[in-house]
């Protein structure tokens, strides 16, 4: 076993597999009665997709095209392609400093833990801009760090020195930083007093029902209120009264025990805490990462960030009533009865999509600080009759307190019978209509084995295919045209698939065809016209099931017409992930991260170079606005 070949999800699984399914029977029966249900609404290959059959209605005649570019092809190329009439540039890539006095990123040493604390940190994801007094702000993720590349001027790539992992560590987090055209392009501004890195020892506070609990506490917290720093923050959100919100995805990976045969408890092995991490090895700088000795320090990790970008002071808050999971984004909406509402999805395959719903009502005069930390949270449940409802999570349905359901999100979730997914990735809510998208990425795990928690995955109507290797995007609208609502109907935007490969659902809905197929949609994104972009992060072998996709990419979906088409290819073994516009919507930043994940690129400079992730300018050549 090669911890670097695997992904999170498979070492994860390695460690502690679940249980082979036992229900053949049933997942042929359901996979059967799914192909009845499929049958009224869409058919596959050379049939017609129909998107919905209600409320979801396409209307005759709306086929304008709104897109304003001309499809690029799938390629390999070690390089990002855009469409005729478009450019990029780098803005910002792993290492580069954000302060003036901060050396350059060295090649041959790749820093130190020092430099890198100052740095723009390594494979960025989630990202927002935030516009005050004429100061333009990025916020961007720094979801984890490629080792290989990270140590890979050490023998056999592994840390030789403590600061070694040091700067892994703090080549995670949140980068913040404010932003300035200059002669036309945008450029970071060293220095900016509003530049600031967060890093996994950043202080934070504990809020919410869990904050205090004894499951919280620690020996270097007693209080169990203050945390220490954010970690493999992956998608993000924002809020409407300008803070920025970080997801805590894969938090699992970074803790270990000096005694690898230490047993964690079931509660931490629901999330993939084990005794063995990813090869981090954080628990030999830092004690708190050791399970054996801190077993409640994973307990405080998993949340969702509430940062206040333009104060650089601010101590960031884990909002423990929006759940512990592995946070994708949270997209958040403020329904029409002024209630807040955020949308999650739980990365994993076989977990849930979640929606949490504020007891207070936001004002835009009003006090915001509470609106986070007192709601309800739900879980979604997707009946093959295309209707859904959101099943909440409380004492009274889990016969678990307030705490333990903000701490133990997933065993609530699985108490109340919500439908395991295909791993949903991120939500995006349309802003022109009361309805929302989830990015399904993929689930070879479907109708294959039970979820960690032992759920049933066979196939259902909105995961219909058994070892779903292309993903779907599903949506739906709440009822009453309320994100409030308790029910909800859905449908299929789009089940990606290779129609040159398959005839039957793995050629994918009518919406994908040769010239825009795709695997494993993940980031999902509005633009200000209503365009949903869509990025990718699957298989880019370019071989079999997924010949003729190229490299992970970047689409944009009609919702209106269906249509969707390629604007972006990545450059080698990235995904694309990340996206945000600047103020005048003349620029998209766009990021890449870990091209060259198997060494097999030197994006984006070339040569011997070594690959680095960044954020990436993407402009019309005419500076028309682009979304
Ligand atoms: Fe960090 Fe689920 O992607
Ligand atoms: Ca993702
Ligand atoms: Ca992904």
């Amino acid at each position: 076993m090669n911890r670097e070949e695997l992904s999170f999800d498979d070492y994860d699984e390695t460690i502690n597999p679940a249980p082979e399914n036992t229900g053949f029977d049933t997942v042929v029966e359901t996979a059967l009665s799914r192909r009845g249900f499929l049958g009224g609404v869409m058919s596959f290959g050379v049939g017609t997709f129909v998107l919905g059959t209600t409320a979801l209605s396409t209307p005759a005649g709306a086929s304008a095209d709104r897109f304003g570019f001309e499809q690029v092809a799938a390629n390999t190329l070690d390089t990002i392609t855009v469409p005729e009439g478009f450019e990029w540039k780098p803005l910002t890539l792993w290492g580069d400093p954000l302060w003036s006095d901060v050396p350059a990123f060295d090649e041959a040493t790749r820093g130190t833990a020092a430099s890198q604390a100052r740095a723009f940190g390594d494979n960025n994801d989630g990202m927002s801009v935030f516009n005050l007094h004429g100061k333009t702000l990025m916020v961007v993720n720094n979801e984890y760090t490629n080792r290989k590349l990270l140590w890979g001027n050490r023998p056999d790539a592994q840390p030789e020195t403590d600061d070694d992992i040091e700067k892994g560590m703090m080549a995670h987090g949140v980068s913040v930083f404010q932003v300035t055209p200059v002669d036309g392009d945008w450029q970071v501004m060293l220095d900016s007093d509003l530049n600031r890195r967060i890093t996994p020892r950043t202080e934070m506070d504990l809020t919410g029902p869990a904050a205090g609990h004894d499951l919280m506490k620690t020996a270097a917290d007693p209080t169990g209120t203050k945390a220490l720093g954010t970690w493999n923050n992956c998608g993000n959100g924002e809020t409407p009264w300008g803070t920025y919100l970080a997801c805590e995805e894969n938090f699992n990976g970074y803790f270990s025990a000096e005694d690898e045969a230490h047993e964690v408890s079931a509660e931490l092995k629901r999330y993939g805490v084990s005794s063995k991490d990813w090869g981090y090895g954080w628990a030999k700088v830092d004690e708190r990462f050791d399970v054996s000795k801190n077993p409640n320090e994973p307990n405080r990790a998993g949340y969702v960030v509430e940062i206040d970008p333009f104060n650089p002071t601010s101590t960031p808050k884990k909002r423990t009533a929006l759940g512990r999971f592995k946070h994708e984004n949270a997209e958040v909406v403020i329904a029409a009865n002024g209630k807040v509402v955020v949308y999650m999805g739980d990365d994993e395959r076989g977990e849930f999509l979640y929606r949490f719903v504020s007891n207070g009502i936001y004002t835009p005069t009003g006090s915001t600080e509470g609106l986070l930390d007192d709601g309800v949270l739900s879980v979604a449940k997707f009946n093959d009759d295309m209707t859904g409802v959101w099943l909440e999570l409380t004492p009274e349905t889990t016969g678990m307190s307030a705490a333990e359901i903000s701490i133990h999100t997933r065993m609530a979730a699985s108490k109340v019978g919500a439908t395991t997914m295909d791993r949903p990735e991120w939500v995006a809510a349309n802003p022109a209509k009361v309805e929302a998208y989830v990015a399904l990425t993929n689930n070879k795990n479907r109708g294959v084995k039970p979820n960690a928690g032992g759920d049933d995955t066979s196939a259902n109507g909105v995961n219909p295919r058994e070892a779903n290797n292309y993903g779907q995007i599903a949506r739906w609208v709440p009822d009453a045209a309320d994100h409030t609502a308790k029910g909800f109907i859905w449908d299929l935007y789009a089940l990606a698939g290779n129609p040159d490969v398959h005839s039957d659902a793995y050629a994918g809905s009518d919406n994908i065809n040769a010239g825009n197929m795709f695997n494993s949609p993940d980031g999902l994104l509005f633009d200000d016209n209503g365009l949903l972009w869509i990025q990718t992060d699957g298989a880019y072998s370019n071989e079999g099931d997924f010949a003729g996709m190229g490299n992970n990419q970047m689409l944009v979906g009609d919702t209106v017409t269906g249509e969707i088409r390629r604007f972006m290819v990545g450059p080698k073994e990235c995904e694309v992930t990340g996206m945000c516009w600047s103020p005048d919507r003349r620029t998209m930043f766009v990021g890449i991260q870990h091209p060259g994940e198997k060494s097999g690129s030197h994006f984006p400079h070339g040569g011997d170079t070594l690959p680095r992730s960044g954020v990436f300018a993407i402009s019309r050549k005419d500076g028309a606005v682009i979304g």
